[in-house]
């Protein structure tokens, strides 16, 4: 594996091996203590972040490896005018492998086709996210004992939300999944999403409005925040931003065995008091993406351990 930009770069059976190492990680960290010694990972972050770029730089120190971090556009050359493709050059003089979060759709690519070592996506603007879906992934995983025949809502900003994207491309390849697609009409999920990766794989699902009325039927709810940095007027954003608001009187007709997942940050769109709930698990997901990205980080860099 040479880059990670897209979560269909990886086959299920490599996703089977990353969640299999990253139980092995949970079950036996101190085996993987120095896995990693003398290696640097870069961290070039030109969007705000907490959870994944925090999540891979503790995931390199547990490794015993070391982080250079670029934590904002505004303190690179990047302000100055260089482009990804010179920065991706730059960095890899310096790091054995880097992890980006752009703005902009591709700009993880470009990098990617520019550096001489990996590149890992860690977001790319309304596009994709693949490493937070292998948290996701391994929070499935670890909630319901599979990946396979789950009915997983997916509720919020279906169009703009890239973690979103990514978690149904790989979902849709696991066996007997289905999916219902809860969000207002104007931030439904992009068409391009919905054609290449479900309807032209007969893959199961249903559109709808209707949170309460879907909750009964699902394993798996995944909430999401409105993504108001990627709306070109501040009203749509206002009118929008709680369309959905999860609440426990509402959880009253789910599922006992439901599962509730954010990718988090949350804003209006779970009450605090759901996290008391047991099927709450979008904490557990935190911790979930270091592990899925300590695995990560030892395939792209072929550790032998
Ligand atoms: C998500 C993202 O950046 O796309 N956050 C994350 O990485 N955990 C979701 C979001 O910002 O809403």
């Amino acid at each position: 594996m040479k880059n990670l930009i897209d979560i269909l770069e990886l086959s299920t059976e490599e996703l089977d091996e990353l969640i299999a190492l990253a139980e092995d990680i949970i079950a036996r960290p101190e085996k993987y203590r120095e896995s990693c010694r003398y290696k640097k990972l870069a961290t070039l972050f030109f969007e705000p972040s907490t959870r994944t770029r925090l999540s891979f730089e503790a995931a390199m120190y547990e490794l015993g490896g070391q982080v250079l971090s670029v934590s904002s556009g505004s303190s690179s050359s990047a302000a100055k005018g260089e482009s990804v493709a010179d920065t991706a050059k730059t960095v890899s003089c310096y790091a054995d492998i880097i992890a980006m979060r752009h703005p902009k759709e591709g700009a993880p690519l470009v990098a990617a086709m520019n550096a001489t070592v990996p590149v890992i996506n860690a977001g790319d603007g309304g596009h994709n996210h693949p490493t937070q879906t292998l948290a996701d992934l391994l929070t499935i995983w670890r909630e319901k004992g599979r990946i396979t025949g789950l009915t997983i809502g997916l509720c919020g900003d279906l169009k703009f939300g890239r973690t979103v994207h990514s978690l149904i491309a790989a979902m849709a390849r696991y066996p007997g999944n289905r999916f219902v697609l809860i969000s207002p009409e104007e931030l439904k999920l992009p068409s391009y999403v919905k054609k290449d990766v479900l309807k032209n794989r007969n893959i199961p699902y249903t559109q709808t409005t209707d949170l309460e009325g879907a909750l009964p039927e699902l394993d798996i709810l995944y909430m999401t925040r409105v993504q108001r940095e990627r709306f070109f007027n501040e009203e749509d954003y206002l009118r929008l931003k709680d369309s959905y608001i999860l609440t426990p009187e509402k959880l009253e007709k789910a599922s006992k065995t439901l599962s509730i997942l954010h990718p988090l940050p949350r804003v209006n769109e779970i009450s605090v008091g759901v996290d008391a709930d047991p099927r709450a698990v979008y904490f557990k997901q935190v911790l979930n993406g270091k592990y899925m990205r300590m695995a990560l980080i030892l395939k792209m860099l072929e550790v032998e351990v």
